[in-house]
């Protein structure tokens, strides 16, 4: 869905200058080049603070146990997201309590987290902003798909994020950071990135070893100011396309003014993504089904197959995601809004 050889040559010049003088440098962990990726991104996000991780999924679960859930603790998210973000709650040792989407947009739907789950992880999914309930003792915001727009944390200080390389800004490999405000939480968050050490050789906690290195903190300034151009580039191909679809025969998802996007993600009417996708294929062109399964439906969590989060479920029957990147050009689009209408 994204040609990353093609983003890398538009900016490969700056990216492998930096990256020869990490390798060059011979400081690989931590290090002046981190520091600085840090607080690029940092800046980028109007956060205090960015804590590069070893991946996004690693950044939720740090984050977690930065903002202070225990193991055993219960944690609301949605049906509805990548695995990582159930993944992450089991990784500490809690447990995900799967909550329902709305009835019109794929996010954590907050009347339905129970009332006595204190934690809960709403996901900005595709780039659209989630909300989460008032009054919860911790609130994680999963912005692994909404680098560039919101301060991804709605009700909460702290969110994760991926830099994985599909992402609007992501590095040459895995990568992720922990957003905050709050001074505790981010030095919390570095100690248990780097084996729970508060200081050299002193461990107060139990941590693990989840870093951004120097080679991908180098790659990371090289297309960090790339961020606004890719996220209005996104953004103008959804006008495009929501233009396009506006009486059919796929349905666009309502997008808020806050929302940014990460995917563009159409429903398809009942029982024609199948016949879309081939559609599509047969004109060269990628699609992806975001997500075919609800989380609690995998065969992980056991059960009899059968979703508890209807409005998840039927997102997950229906939905399309089109190419919207900043690669494509009026002709592309013109290419996709055709096939999509002969074939959907
Ligand atoms: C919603 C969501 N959460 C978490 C993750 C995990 O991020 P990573 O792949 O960097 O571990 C992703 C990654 O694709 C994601 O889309």
């Amino acid at each position: 869905m994204v040609d990353l050889a093609a983003r890398h040559a538009a900016v490969a010049e700056d990216v492998e200058a930096r990256v020869l003088a990490v390798l060059r440098s011979g400081r690989y962990i931590g290090g002046t080049v981190v520091d600085e990726a840090e607080g690029a991104l940092a800046q980028a996000l109007h956060r205090r603070y960015a804590v590069g991780v070893g991946s996004g999924t690693d950044a939720l679960a740090i984050a977690l146990l930065a903002a202070g859930v225990k193991a055993g603790e219960r944690v609301a998210l949605p049906a509805l997201s990548f695995f990582a973000t159930a993944e992450s709650v089991q990784m500490i040792g809690a447990t995900p309590v799967f909550v329902d989407v709305l009835p019109d947009r794929p996010l954590l739907d907050p009347d339905q987290v129970p009332e006595d789950v204190e934690i809960v992880v709403p996901v900005h999914l595709f780039g659209m902003q989630a909300a989460a309930p008032p009054g919860r003792r911790i609130v994680v915001t999963d912005a692994a798909q909404c680098l560039g727009w919101g301060h991804g944390a709605p009700g909460g200080v702290t969110s994760a994020l991926s830099l994985y390389p599909t992402k609007t800004i992501g590095v040459a490999g895995d990568g992720g950071a922990v957003l905050t405000d709050d001074p505790e939480i981010a030095a919390l968050a570095r100690a248990i990135g780097s084996h729970g050490m508060s200081a050299p050789y002193v461990h107060e906690r139990w941590g693990r070893n989840s870093r951004l290195d120097a080679v991908q903190a180098a790659v990371l300034l090289g297309h960090l100011p790339e961020l606004p151009r890719r996220a209005a580039a996104r953004r103008a191909a959804a006008e495009v396309y929501d233009d396009a679809f506006r009486d059919g025969p796929v349905t666009p998802l309502p997008r808020h003014p806050d929302d940014g996007v990460h995917q563009y993600v159409v429903l398809c009417a009942p029982g024609r993504r199948a016949a879309a996708q081939a559609g599509l294929h047969r004109a060269g062109i990628d699609s992806a089904v975001y997500y075919p399964t609800p989380m609690d439906k995998q065969p992980v969590f056991g059960g009899d197959g059968r979703s508890a989060c209807p409005n998840a479920a039927a997102f997950c029957a229906r939905a399309l995601a089109l190419p919207a990147h900043e690669g494509l050009n009026h002709e592309d689009m013109a290419r996709v809004i055709t096939a999509v209408m002969e074939s959907a």
